[in-house]
């Protein structure tokens, strides 16, 4: 563990646990969903026992109070990724909300029959599904990068695809399966080259890599808190102020109003505009708390650890007589997300004996179906890491595999 975060495990209450077998739990799970500081759950309780009230209400003490938190944590993420403005920064329920409201209002506003929208393969469901149904309804045309071997976007291929009728990449900052990370500034600028925008899901970057949307031009970025340390339900929309501007309404009702009468409302300005309804408010103030959480422990000492277990991961991994890690293989192109098949054993076989040893990994198609498919694999298991994991933890993985790799008879 590097030193700054030394005694990092003792801050999630939840990873010094074991298991009524007496095995410890490993949680190599962190892709499906990080696990929260003691600070995090501290606050919600905070929250709900000192100043819980509705938000962007009352005039009452606790109306106020309860706003007041709220907007602290919008300016924390606005500042966390490097955004010009808090009115850029929309809370959704998670990344696919945030995928879904740019699709049904971006996407139903300007996408035109021939339009072309960039995907590519390793996408999530949540950055690909939406994408692919509003561009079915609009008549758009969906072009996907091709990806090399390694498991790796062709820049080269993405370049031919662009052109004067691209009007949106939609990529992944990190995919969840292959760990690959994208080199996003680069393909911003190019987009933009041509006129289109770009769309980033952030849902697995985000905690592990500082971003900065002016730098590197991201037009939107979604992502989620459940996987930056922060609770479930709540997630973030960030999108450039003259594009959220231009936008119709996701949702009608509440808080999104500047005036309603019998016949025709009209809206409120950025962001209430595109935060219809109650929010999630204890979920909203702890994911600011969250946000400060990394930023205290800072991206450098964060990124120094993953390193150390990437490069160990690798390697132990790759000892493992018939184990194949997808994906980039030199950990400077890939984060420390590994998922694997091992020769003559299936993947939920796998995971169930890793799970006997306290091992949680995730196993299926991660939600990323099309990149099972051009990998000609039905499904795979998958260890995802974090800072707080540690070297002995992917021993611990290891030693579970060998002893899976005997019961499933493949020694
Ligand atoms: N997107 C999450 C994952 O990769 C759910 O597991």
């Amino acid at each position: 563990m590097v030193a700054n975060l030394a005694s990092v495990r003792d801050d999630f209450p939840i990873l010094n646990q074991k298991f009524p077998n007496g095995q410890p739990l490993v949680y190599l799970d962190s892709g499906a969903s990080a696990q929260r500081p003691r600070a995090v759950i501290d606050k919600i309780t905070e929250v709900y026992e000192q100043y819980y009230s509705n938000v962007h209400r009352g005039v009452h003490q606790l109306g106020d109070r309860v706003t007041t938190e709220m907007e602290a944590a919008r300016t924390r993420i606005q500042s966390f990724i490097g955004a010009a403005s808090t009115e850029e920064i929309i809370f959704t329920s998670g990344t696919t909300m945030s995928v879904n409201m740019v699709a049904q209002t971006w996407g139903r506003h300007f996408l035109k029959g021939g339009d072309e929208i960039i995907l590519n393969e390793m996408e999530h469901h949540a950055n690909f599904v939406p994408w692919q149904a509003i561009a079915r309804e609009r008549g758009a045309i969906l072009k996907f990068i091709r990806l090399t071997p390694e498991g790796r976007l062709d820049l080269d291929h993405y370049q031919s695809l662009l052109s004067s009728r691209t009007k949106l990449v939609a990529v992944t900052g990190m995919s969840n399966v292959l760990g690959t990370i994208n080199p996003i500034a680069e393909m911003a600028h190019r987009a933009h080259e041509v006129g289109a925008l770009i769309f980033v899901d952030g849902a697995q970057s985000v905690p592990h890599q500082p971003i900065d949307v002016v730098d590197s031009e991201i037009d939107f970025l979604a992502f989620s808190g459940h996987k930056v340390f922060g609770p479930s339900g709540i997630g973030v929309l960030y999108g450039r102020r003259q594009l959220l501007e231009n936008l119709p309404p996701f949702m009608y009702g509440g808080n999104m109003i500047s005036e309603v009468h019998l016949e025709e409302s009209h809206w409120a300005g950025l962001p209430a505009r595109f935060e219809a309804g109650t929010p999630p408010i204890a979920e909203a103030v702890a994911l600011g708390t969250a946000i400060e959480y990394v930023t205290d422990l800072g991206f450098d000492a964060i990124q120094e650890q993953e390193h150390i277990l990437g490069e160990y991961a690798l390697q132990k991994l790759g000892e493992v007589p018939g184990l194949q890690i997808y994906g980039p293989q030199e950990l400077k192109q890939r984060g420390t997300i590994f998922s694997f098949n091992i020769d003559g054993a299936h993947p939920e076989d796998l995971a169930t004996l890793l799970d006997r040893k306290g091992i949680a990994v995730r196993h299926g198609h991660h939600c990323t179906m099309p990149l099972h498919q051009h990998l000609n694999i039905a499904a795979s298991v998958r260890a995802s890491l974090t800072f707080y994991n540690t070297t002995e933890e992917i021993d611990a993985l290891v030693d579970a595999i060998h002893f899976a790799r005997q019961r499933l008879r493949l020694v």
